[in-house]
């Protein structure tokens, strides 16, 4: 018989400002309280990128080279790669509508080798727009030979139009929270205290789901608190 010590979950993840990697933590929290056994890889860019940008400027020339897909090449994958894993999850930001640089140089060099015959979620980090990444995450890892069985998003909470100029700003290197004006619908970057315990929340639910070998397809991750439609409360907490 099988024990719950036997099922094994593999991260791959990068995050640039720290928000998939806050989801990452209630996650593995969560499918450790399961009992599950955790492994993160994090990718790591050659030349390391800075957060914030720094600029205006910067950050406006990031988002369009982004937007065509450009590639930021990663260091070797480790070892910790190459074993049997019940589930992996490959976890990042979404970069202007698409995956992030550091995911799509992944796919490039070690998509159809890591990948292939393996059962993937991908999790996604992202002010509001994940659909085209999705698509497209989705169609990169079955195209390298993976089953995806389902898809776990958050969104950040501010509204619109305050989060788009709100994560503007902030990869610019201002503190759009701490504007008389703007810190009245923007209180915050990133994702809020209610959806890390709502990762943490969607870890248990998995951890569970692999320990009994239900169908992890049926999970319902899609949630208010993570997907919050057209942006949700203003209010920090
Ligand atoms: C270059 C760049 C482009 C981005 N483009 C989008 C986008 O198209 N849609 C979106 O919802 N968020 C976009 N974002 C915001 C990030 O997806 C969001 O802040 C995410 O939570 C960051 O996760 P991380 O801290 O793990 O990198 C972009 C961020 C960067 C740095």
């Amino acid at each position: 018989m099988e024990t719950t010590a036997a099922k094994k979950v593999l991260i791959i993840c990068y995050s640039f400002s720290g928000q998939t990697s806050n989801l990452l933590a209630g996650l593995t929290n969560g499918l450790e309280s399961a009992g599950i056994t955790v492994i993160i890889e994090r990718l790591r860019p050659v030349k390391p990128l800075r957060f914030p940008f720094g600029s205006v400027r910067a950050t406006a020339v990031m988002m369009m080279m982004t937007f065509f897909r450009k590639r930021i090449p990663i260091a070797p994958l480790s070892d910790k790669c190459k074993g049997r894993y019940d589930l992996m999850i490959l976890a990042g930001p979404t970069w202007s509508y698409h995956p992030s640089g550091p995911v799509l140089s992944l796919f490039d060099r070690d998509g159809s080798t890591l990948f292939a015959d393996r059962t993937v979620i991908p999790l996604i980090s992202c002010r509001g727009y994940w659909r085209m990444h999705w698509f497209g995450l989705r169609a990169l890892l079955q195209k390298s030979g993976a089953t995806v069985v389902n898809r776990i998003v958050f969104t950040h909470p501010s509204r619109e139009p305050w989060r788009t100029i709100g994560v503007f700003l902030k990869l610019a290197g201002r503190c759009p929270e701490r504007s008389k004006f703007l810190g009245k619908y923007y209180p915050r970057y990133g994702h809020e205290k209610k959806q890390l315990e709502e990762a943490s929340r969607f870890g248990a639910m998995l951890g569970q789901a692999l320990v009994e070998g239900k169908d992890l397809a049926s999970l319902n991750f899609q949630t208010p608190l993570a997907i919050i439609r057209g942006g949700g409360s203003n209010q920090a907490g």
